[in-house]
């Protein structure tokens, strides 16, 4: 009997190991063969540890097992895929929050083991490597412009787009870095791929490789991610071993290296230019753009910088076509978007969706509301660097247009979630402090505005001066908006001027 237990960071935190290792015990006690696969997780947090036994019907999921509920299941029929509530959840597919997912991206994840080449292989894996190996640069490229992907960091410029611009540089060398400093509130979807299915980011770095004339690949992951750098470095010498990457991939004469460099804990290294800075062993401060890295960035050369998960739609764009991927979508935002349901929430995870849907479906149909069953208050959307939606907001569909058409952002696609209970003036000044503290010091507006924001929102909380205060607040909102040098200053309004607009109250009190 074949039996999955989730190696990922949040079933880990939930105590995976230890159910894992009970199962063990209890399956030798008994004196029964068990084969334990340890893959990565669905993304279904709430069931974590979620324990799945291979049966002639597929795979039966039970969650959240604890350790001490392992010698029960045995006792009631684990092992032939008994239905024992209430921790069986029935066969895996037919989870309602997983079946009505679009998972085009996230199609492997917690189904394969993530270190196996054999199962990547078995699940439709380096096929678009095989079809980008023979095409050329140009046709690759089109196909990624045809598809409709946009950059999944958060600023959604077109993928191909920017792909155009570096395959057009004339240089001897040119770069892939893959953005991996995930640091939005509540996001984890970069994590779960690097955790989850490493071939797949390995894939989609070497395709862009050969889409741009690039041969070297770095990944910059940011260091609170210990289990994803182990996973993909393991992942990075078992496909160069099996020939997927270094100097001859496939027996192509075509060459990809690459590595992983690990970042110290900086919000700011996540932003492209500073990122490349600390890449070069600097300390990591914003360029000035232009010159845009896309001519001249890692070591002054042309450089793709990607996010995880743009570069993980990749493999399936050329694997199945630009269509297959722009036929999911709205407007101007095709595909899916990978959303990450987090904070007061009671059924966080991974929800893969097409372009499109509202907010509330999300964050009700899915979420299944707060954790605290208190009513949703707020939410914001897109990291620290977002705005709050009040309730009116709720039925926006989710597309980079309708968010940025009312002052939001998609952003990464974190939703963080807020009960009632919250305090919305102590959410702005949380987006002016954490812009204190992680500010790159090269700009004024930035690097002053963010702590004298702090003390007039303290002053306006004190009731002192409220009125001249609240103006003034405005007025250095404004400021930073337009006076700041990247996105960590010039963002760091947007909550702020969301609730002012619409929680008034709250600064009122
Ligand atoms: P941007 O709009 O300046 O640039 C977007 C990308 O397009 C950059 O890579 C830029 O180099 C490239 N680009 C622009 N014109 C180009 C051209 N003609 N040819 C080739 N490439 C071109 O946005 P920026 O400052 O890079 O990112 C801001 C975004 O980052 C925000 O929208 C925010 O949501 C997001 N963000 C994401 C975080 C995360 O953890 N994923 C954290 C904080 C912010
Ligand atoms: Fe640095 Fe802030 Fe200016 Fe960005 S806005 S360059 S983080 S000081």
């Amino acid at each position: 009997v074949t039996i999955f237990v989730p190696r990922e960071t949040t079933a880990l935190a939930l105590g995976a190991d230890e159910v894992a290792a009970r199962i063990q015990g209890e399956a030798a006690a008994r004196g029964v063969e068990v084969e334990l696969v340890r893959n990565g997780s669905r993304g279904l947090f709430w069931l974590e540890p979620l324990v799945e036994v291979e049966t002639a019907a597929g795979r039966i999921a039970y969650g959240p097992v604890e350790p001490g509920d392992v010698a029960g299941l045995f006792d009631a029929g684990l092992l032939e895929g008994s239905n024992m509530p209430p921790l069986c959840q029935g066969p895996t597919e037919s989870i309602p929050y997983l079946q009505a997912q679009q998972r085009l991206t996230f199609s492997r994840i917690g189904v394969t083991d993530p270190l196996s080449i054999d199962d990547y292989y078995a699940h439709d894996g380096f096929r678009g490597l095989r079809r980008a190996l023979g095409r050329e640069p140009q046709a690759i490229v089109d196909e990624v412009k045809a598809s409709g992907l946009r950059g999944r960091g958060g600023a959604a410029f077109p993928t191909g787009i920017k792909w155009q611009t570096v395959l057009g540089a004339p240089a001897e060398q040119k770069y892939i870095v893959c953005n991996a400093d995930e640091g939005d509130s509540g996001t984890f979807a970069d994590r779960l791929v690097m955790e989850c299915d490493p071939y797949l980011l390995i894939e989609g770095m070497t395709i862009a490789g050969l889409a741009v004339g690039a041969t070297q690949g770095y990944v910059y992951l940011r260091s609170e991610y210990p289990l994803a750098h182990e996973i993909f470095n393991e992942a990075i010498a078992r496909a160069e071993a099996a020939g997927y990457l270094g100097a001859d991939i496939l027996g192509s004469g075509r060459r990809f290296d690459l590595e992983v460099r690990l970042g110290a804990g900086a919000y700011i290294c996540g932003e492209e230019t500073s990122l490349l800075e600390s890449l070069e062993g600097k300390r990591g401060m914003v360029r000035f753009k232009p010159p845009l890295p896309a001519l001249e960035g890692l070591f002054g050369q042309p450089t793709v910088v990607n996010n995880v998960l743009s570069l993980a739609a990749v493999p399936f764009i050329l694997s199945r076509g630009a269509t297959a991927y722009a036929d999911y979508g709205m407007g101007r935002s095709r595909g899916t978007l990978a959303l990450q349901l987090a904070g007061n929430v009671k059924r966080g995870g991974l929800v893969e969706l097409a372009f499109g849907t509202s907010l509330r479906e999300l964050m009700e149909d899915f979420g299944g509301g707060t954790a605290s069953e208190r009513p949703l208050r707020a939410v914001q959307v897109g990291g620290p660097l977002c705005a709050y939606l009040p309730e009116s907001q709720w039925d926006l569909p989710l597309d980079y247009e309708a968010f940025a058409e009312v002052g939001a952002g998609v952003g990464h696609g974190g939703v963080v979630m807020f009960d009632d209970t919250v305090d919305m003036a102590e959410q702005a000044r949380f987006a002016m402090e954490f812009c204190s503290v992680e500010s790159c010091g090269k700009c004024t507006p930035c690097r002053i505005g963010a702590v004298r924001g702090v003390e007039v929102i303290d002053r306006i909380r004190a009731g002192d001066n409220r009125e001249a205060n609240l103006v003034l607040l405005g007025d250095l909102c404004e400021t930073m908006v337009d006076g700041s040098l990247c996105a960590m200053g010039g963002m760091t309004p947007f909550p702020v001027q969301s609730v002012m607009k619409h929680f008034p109250d709250d600064l009122q009190r």
